[in-house]
């Protein structure tokens, strides 16, 4: 193990700097050999930076190239654009891992084991809109340009590829709308089928879904499906509605891959709504954590926090609230630390 890695460690807004502080212990204690760079960004960047997204913390990841991100605030409507989409942006952060795995058995969906891969960078979700006044409404008419590149959906195809072959996937479905968005989905659907046909067939199977068919059969029967890959958008809502299968946001980690960094964080957002209150579940941002222990080769320290985390759910049951439990983000992140002791 090297004897240090040097780290950006965000800590971010409402619930952020909470379920960081669980998850850096949990890291401490598995003996991970991270220095952080503490940062901000997001709300907190504009408080006390004056921007959300601060010179020094981009310059930071570009020293690093390795993140781990509390989730960032973000107005609906008007405001700033989102910290996220420009951090994904200036890292060329191409790739979104999110796996999904049913963490407490007996639930509603039990046993469901996917893996969500969403195009970072491209489609709708890039955020290039505009409005045309007429008349006396300056709001009259919304425009959206949504962009696929060939060479980006390639990428992405590639990487979602590589991953199931590397994990051992049975089975990828492309997600699309190429039946109604013809150009804007329809290259990505093309490039994945050519892709599999030159380099790839027989390795894994590969199918193809509509989008609105596809959230249907992830309610009825999430185990058809292993690893999925999709455009920007798509993935942003299948990754949530794949994280109630799994028991909530509190469960599902996400990785941000690129050429340039890669930035661990949690699926959920900033939760305001419980900020402050002792109750948010760091399950999330833990497991995103042993996704970066990964990928800095720990593999070995990854599993054993992915281990603590099944314990103290499973055997010890201590649980926080979203988890259907009574314990408060201290009690449950003691209890890891507590399983995490034992030899
Ligand atoms: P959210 O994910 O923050 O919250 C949705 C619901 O899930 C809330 O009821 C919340 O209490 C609950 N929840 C989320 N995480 C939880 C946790 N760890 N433990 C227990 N309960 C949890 O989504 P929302 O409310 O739409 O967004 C709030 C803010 O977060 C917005 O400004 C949004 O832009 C931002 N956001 C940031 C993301 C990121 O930084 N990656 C991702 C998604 C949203």
């Amino acid at each position: 193990m090297p004897a240090t890695l040097e780290a950006t460690l965000i800590p971010g807004d409402g619930i952020g700097p909470e379920i960081v502080e669980s998850t850096v212990k949990v890291l401490e204690a598995v003996g991970a050999p991270f220095r952080w760079d503490v940062q901000v960004a997001g709300l907190e960047g504009v408080r006390t930076a004056g921007d959300p997204l601060p010179p020094r913390t981009i310059d930071s990841i570009k020293r690093t190239r390795l993140a781990l991100k509390g989730p960032l605030e973000t107005p609906s409507g008007g405001g700033y654009r989102s910290s996220n989409v420009r951090l994904r942006e200036e890292f060329k952060l191409y790739a979104n891992l999110r796996p999904a795995r049913t963490l407490i058995p007996g639930g509603r969906f039990d046993a469901v084991d996917l893996i969500v891969v969403r195009e970072n960078l491209e489609g709708l979700y890039i955020g290039h809109e505009h409005y045309i006044p007429i008349d006396d409404d300056p709001h009259a008419v919304a425009i959206a340009t949504g962009v696929n590149t060939r060479q980006g959906s390639r990428k992405i195809l590639e990487f979602a590829f590589e991953h199931a072959i590397a994990a051992g996937r049975r089975k990828v479905t492309i997600v699309h709308k190429a039946n109604i968005m013809k150009a804007l989905t329809g290259i990505f659907l093309e490039t994945g089928l050519d892709l599999y046909e030159k380099r790839y067939k027989g390795r894994f199977e590969l199918d193809a879904v509509i989008i609105d068919a596809c959230a249907m059969k992830l309610v009825q029967n999430p185990w058809q499906f292993d690893v999925l890959v999709t455009t920007n958008l798509f993935g942003d809502i299948l990754s949530d509605l794949v994280a109630g299968l799994v028991g909530g946001l509190g469960a599902t980690p996400g990785a941000n891959i690129g050429s340039d960094a890669s930035i661990f964080e949690a699926v959920h957002g900033s939760a305001p709504d419980i900020a402050g209150k002792g109750v948010a579940n760091p399950t999330a941002l833990m497991l995103a954590a042993a996704m970066m222990l990964d990928h800095c080769r720990l593999g070995a320290e990854a599993q054993r926090l992915r281990a603590a985390i099944d314990a103290t759910l499973n055997v010890d049951r201590v649980r926080t609230a979203d988890f259907g439990g009574h314990d408060g983000t201290a009690e449950y992140t003691r209890a890891i630390l507590e399983r995490l002791a034992k030899p």
